[in-house]
């Protein structure tokens, strides 16, 4: 007997959406989208009709009436938690958009009750499916820097207009949860994590230069990973130029120099007389769908994990790590002091 696809409910359909609805698409072999919801009953429905999937404006009512495996949450920060706590209960797989929530204890709760659900349950954290880190990972996996000693990125573009014209959440506290930190930097976060190991140190500074909205547009962490690497770590929402982000390396063997709006986007360079340095190999030139394609990718991937029982490739609990950075950040930013992790792991603070 053939087996039944997997029944998808996308819940949140806006901006970021799209990637998402593709890669459901894109599964059609294996999965369909049955329900969609949006507080926008427009955006719901112009979606809907393509799979011809059922209309919800209230994502309880899709969760208890519909007939969904997997949801897919695509919401305002603030409505990570709930919404996904809500699936989560209902026995549903679940895909959520980052962060994972606003509050660190919050997205303990959701990863310990997806695994008293035993479901599947993973952080669209796209970061793990860009190219360019893909294949950074295999140049750090074989040790081809060397030890590495300092590491910068810098995730850089414009939600000015967004916080100018107040945006039902972007520009808010309680719908964001924060500014470019907490928007930006689980991305950040995830990659030091996933590449490098764990964070010893931090220090965070932010700004404002939007007086309309109620969060900082920029920031900057410096610190140092357990491993002794240094790291700065810059976050702007006020760059007037295509959304990029950029990664530094540099060990005592090389340096690799990834900006998804250079042309190449990844050179590696061997020492000083090293002018041209030679493009990663594998890395396109695409500075238009470097992005959408990742999360079309991690989308992709999801379905495909939960239709293999698999293992999903980001553990949501390395997202709730880089909530933590991001919460340590933002007390470091207030009171102007560094935070050391081993010295608050020993006070148990
Ligand atoms: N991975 C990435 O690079 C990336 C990029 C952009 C956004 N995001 C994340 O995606 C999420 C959504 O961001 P966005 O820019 O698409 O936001 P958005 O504001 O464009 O879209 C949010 C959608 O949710 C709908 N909505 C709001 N409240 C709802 C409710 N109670 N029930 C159902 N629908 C509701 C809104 O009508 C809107 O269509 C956020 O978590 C954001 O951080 C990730």
């Amino acid at each position: 007997m053939e087996r039944q696809k997997l029944r998808i409910g996308i819940i949140g359909l806006g901006i970021i959406s799209d990637a998402h609805v593709e890669g459901a698409a894109a599964m059609a072999e294996i999965a369909t989208v049955t329900a969609v919801c949006d507080i926008d009953e427009t955006k719901a429905s112009t979606v809907a009709q393509r799979f011809g999937a059922t209309v919800y404006t209230d994502y309880r009512r899709l969760l208890d009436e519909a007939e969904v495996d997997l949801v897919d949450i695509i919401l305002p920060h603030n409505l990570h938690y709930p919404v996904a706590m809500y699936a989560l209960e209902r026995g549903k797989h679940v895909l959520l958009e980052k962060p994972l929530t606003i509050d660190p204890a919050e997205g303990l709760a959701l990863i310990e009750r997806a695994r008293a659900m035993g479901v599947q349950f993973s952080v669209a954290e796209n970061t793990r499916f860009v190219t360019a880190y893909v294949e950074a990972e295999k140049l750090l996996r074989a040790h081809a820097l060397g030890d590495i000693y300092q590491i910068r990125t810098l995730i850089a573009g414009s939600e000015v207009e967004r916080l100018k014209n107040p945006h039902p959440w972007k520009a808010k506290k309680i719908g964001s949860g924060g500014g470019v930190l907490m928007d930006a930097a689980p991305h950040t976060f995830y990659l030091l994590k996933w590449l490098f190991g764990e964070v010893a140190t931090l220090q965070a500074f932010h700004s404002q230069l939007v007086p309309a909205s109620e969060v900082e547009d920029n920031a900057i962490v410096i610190g140092r990973m357990a491993s002794g690497a240094t790291f700065t770590l810059q976050f702007t929402f006020t760059a007037e130029s295509p959304w990029t982000e950029r990664l530094e390396i540099y060990g005592t063997t090389g340096a690799l120099i990834i900006d998804q709006i250079a042309n190449p986007p990844a050179i590696v360079y061997r020492g000083t007389e090293d002018f041209y340095g030679t493009p990663l190999a594998g890395v396109p030139y695409d500075p238009v769908h470097w992005k959408y394609n990742s999360i079309l990718d991690e989308t992709k991937d999801f379905i495909q994990t939960v239709w293999d029982s698999g293992v999903p490739k980001v553990d949501p609990a390395d997202a709730h790590y880089g909530l933590l950075m991001i919460e340590k950040a933002y007390v470091s930013a207030r009171s102007g002091q560094p935070i050391a992790f081993a010295e608050l792991a020993k006070s148990g603070e």
